[in-house]
């Protein structure tokens, strides 16, 4: 990483890897931590001399937790409820804290041309004739990995244009749902049965990650650097169907 940082002489440089399954962390804890925490401290130990560097750290609304859906914004202060949300809100302490300029971009729920992304699974089992059990008691952003990305792309170049020496910021869709209200929509857009989807409380699914009842963000931040709100989550999703499709 260090040669290359060397060669490219980068002006922005974006860490969006990641450890992300939030059930195994539970149990895999240090390799979570290798893949979370320790390559952001590595990151910016390379960057260090580069003064001029935007270095953007990508996070995730599991930082927060709320008992009420209420909309989350980008000074408020974390409270996670897994070891996957802790890991990411400790790298995203380790990049505001390394006096480098810096831009921590949280998303959430991100959707596209993976198979394993909600929306695709979801799709499957409807296709395959299952039910869907999806919790009703868990609240978020779905967000489109392509709106996503091109946020990432404005905030970047906007806060290396900027005077800024750090910001965090919220690149989610607009508008927020539950699991279940995801599946719901899924369905009517995709022409399945919106009876095949089962609500159900996340106490029933028994994963080893608690998951929070509602981490809904909201993008304030990005607004003060010029941008407008990304479209609302339910209509990209009819965008991303093809890709959804594709994916399965
Ligand atoms: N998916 C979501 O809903 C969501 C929500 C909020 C935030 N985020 C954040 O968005 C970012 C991308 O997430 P994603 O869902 O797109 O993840 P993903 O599909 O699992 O991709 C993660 C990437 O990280 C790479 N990676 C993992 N461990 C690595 C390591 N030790 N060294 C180098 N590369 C490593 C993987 O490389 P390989 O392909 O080679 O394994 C993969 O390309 C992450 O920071 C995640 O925390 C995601």
């Amino acid at each position: 990483v260090s040669r290359v940082l060397k060669r490219g002489a980068p002006a922005i440089v974006v860490n969006s890897a990641g450890y992300t399954a939030v059930d195994k962390a539970e149990s895999e804890v240090e390799v979570a931590r290798l893949a979370n925490v320790q390559a952001v401290r590595n990151l910016v130990r390379a960057l260090r001399h580069r003064s001029d560097t935007l270095f953007v750290q990508i996070s995730s609304n599991y930082v927060f937790s709320s008992s009420t859906v209420r909309l989350i914004r980008e000074g408020d202060s974390t409270n996670p409820v897994n070891v996957y949300g802790s890991l990411k809100a400790e790298a995203e302490a380790v990049a505001l804290s390394s006096g480098l300029r810096t831009a921590v971009i949280r998303t959430a729920w991100l959707f596209g041309d993976s198979p394993t992304c909600l929306p695709a699974r979801f799709l499957r089992q409807m296709r395959e004739g299952q039910r869907v059990v999806a919790a009703r008691d868990e609240f978020g952003n779905p967000s489109y990995v392509t709106d996503v990305a091109e946020r990432v792309i404005d905030l970047s170049y906007r806060m290396y244009a900027s005077n800024r020496m750090s910001g965090i910021f919220h690149a989610v869709n607009s508008g927020y749902t539950s699991r279940s209200g995801l599946a719901s929509h899924l369905a009517r857009i995709s022409g399945m049965a919106v009876e095949s989807v089962v609500p159900c409380l996340r106490s029933e699914f028994q994963s080893p990650a608690q998951r929070p009842f509602s981490a809904v963000l909201t993008d304030d931040a990005s607004l003060e650097l010029g941008l407008v709100p990304l479209r609302a989550w339910d209509v990209a999703l009819i965008e991303a169907l093809p890709a959804l499709r594709r994916a399965l």
